[in-house]
């Protein structure tokens, strides 16, 4: 399907995952364990597409500071990197799972991104993009402080413009946006799909109706719904997933998960349909592991019987 995929990050961060026995607001409280993993939404899916064998390449910017633990974690997954380094440190995003097992996560903003180096990560992008035949771009995640959306459409608009086909995965676009962009892939959660139509969609038949709207510009309209599941819309089909109850460690990176198996499956040769399944059971198999540990080949394999399909046209 496609020949290259290039996930794009130009706010990764260092997921930092601590454990705690005791939640003690007077003294200090002391791990148990430690857990760091290279993140940010499109360094997930470089991770879990180099799990499941998909190649991609992973382009952006980070911060000199603390560059060398996040490549060597990039190394650790098989992710294929190409990073331009500036002067700064990449955000360290926590997460504190206390001993109730509920889980706390604060996500820090990142560094200012000059303009420069977003000029010149667009060369590098177009230099990994020379010579291939059909390319996918993968936005996804949050944007450096002082780069605005506005700015940020007018980037990724000029590779849509050479035709290449763009999955999104950020909070950052309005319906509006998206009409423009024409994506290929969008994978909003539903909150993340609330903000982006501006209505409070109450009711599934809500959310349907604004993908169908969705699908006569956006190839694949996947809107995930955590514990739920998910409503996928295409132009010419629609679908609704939900899987068996599943026991939770961690559901940070489950959308990231979700959208990474779908491209994967898709990249395979297979159907829409069988695709969006894979991409089901590939979330369902992430939220049953800790931190953002990455799925294997296996454990989606595992999930896939548990995944109920209901057309919804
Ligand atoms: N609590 C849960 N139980 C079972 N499956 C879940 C749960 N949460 C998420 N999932 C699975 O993961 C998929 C994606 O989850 P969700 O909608 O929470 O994504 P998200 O908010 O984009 O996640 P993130 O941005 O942290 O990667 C869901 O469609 C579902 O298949
Ligand atoms: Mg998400």
């Amino acid at each position: 399907m496609f020949d290259k995929i290039i996930t794009i990050s130009v706010n990764p961060a260092l997921d930092v995952t601590l454990w705690t026995e005791t939640m003690d607001f007077s003294e200090p409280n002391k791990t148990t364990r430690e857990e760091i993993y290279a993140a940010g939404k499109s360094i997930n899916v470089s991770r879990v597409l180099a799990s499941l064998q998909t190649p991609s390449v992973s382009l952006g910017i980070c911060g000199d500071d603390n560059s060398r633990l996040f490549t060597s974690l990039l190394q650790k997954d098989g992710v294929h990197y190409d990073f331009l380094t500036i002067p700064g440190c990449i955000r360290e995003n926590l997460t504190l799972i206390i001993p109730d097992g509920r889980v706390l996560k604060i996500n820090r903003a990142g560094f200012p991104v000059p303009a420069d180096a977003m000029k010149q990560l667009k060369i590098r992008i177009e230099k990994e993009m020379d010579g291939c035949g059909n390319v996918l771009l993968v936005f996804a995640g949050s944007l450096p402080p002082n780069i605005t959306p506005e700015a940020y459409k007018s980037y990724i608009l000029s590779f849509r413009r050479k035709g290449v086909a763009l999955a999104l995965d950020t909070a950052v676009f309005k319906m509006q946006d998206i009409e423009e962009l024409q994506p290929f892939i969008i994978k909003p959660n539903l909150v993340e799909f609330r903000q982006m139509c501006g209505s409070d969609l109450r009711t599934e038949q809500s959310i349907i109706k604004l993908c169908r709207t969705l699908s006569s510009y956006v190839d694949h309209v996947l809107v995930s719904l955590g514990s739920k599941g998910l409503i996928y819309v295409t132009k010419d089909c629609g679908y609704r997933l939900s899987t068996l109850s599943v026991s939770v460690k961690s559901t940070i990176g489950a959308g990231d998960t979700t959208l990474a198996g779908f491209i994967h499956s898709l990249q395979q040769g297979n159907s829409p349909q069988e695709a969006i399944t894979y991409a089901v059971a590939a979330g369902s198999a992430s939220v049953m592991l800790d931190g953002t540990d990455i799925v294997t080949p296996k454990q989606v394999e595992e999930q896939i019987p548990n995944v109920a399909v209901k057309s919804i046209r």
